[in-house]
């Protein structure tokens, strides 16, 4: 099966990879250091690389960053910064991604 892994480069990421990549066609992806490129915070990019791979079985995200400080210390810019990524950016790769893996992955609720 074709899959595409998003955070590739990542702790989670590579060992993902590594129990894949024996049995099936890995697409990496990640924001800078993998062969694909995407940032899950801006839906130009993600609706990009699902334009880039085409058709696959699957999509693992493995990708999303948060800011952690003291409640009082967090700023709108912080909690945006989380909410775009870890939020919407997990979203956004289900959602843009629903015309790119075969309808039977979503079930019959989509
Ligand atoms: N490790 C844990 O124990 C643990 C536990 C609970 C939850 N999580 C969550 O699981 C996810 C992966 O964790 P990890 O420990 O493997 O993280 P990690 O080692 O920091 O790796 C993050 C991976 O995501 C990519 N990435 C980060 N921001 C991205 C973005 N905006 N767009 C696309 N790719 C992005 C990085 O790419 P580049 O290197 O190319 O920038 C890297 O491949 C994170 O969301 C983390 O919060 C982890």
């Amino acid at each position: 099966m074709r899959i595409l892994l998003i955070g590739a480069t990542g702790t989670i990421g590579k060992a993902i990879a590594a129990a894949l990549g024996r049995r099936h066609e890995v697409l990496l992806a990640s924001r800078q250091q993998a062969p694909l490129q995407v940032d899950i915070a801006d839906p130009a990019s993600i609706r990009g690389l699902y334009a880039k791979v085409g058709k696959v079985g699957a999509v693992i995200s493995a990708a999303g960053e948060a800011r952690f400080k003291p409640l009082d210390e967090l700023s709108d810019a912080d909690f945006r910064f989380s909410l775009d990524s870890k939020l919407m950016g997990q979203v956004n790769v289900v959602r843009y991604g629903l015309g790119s893996v075969p309808p039977e992955v979503f079930g019959s609720t989509w």
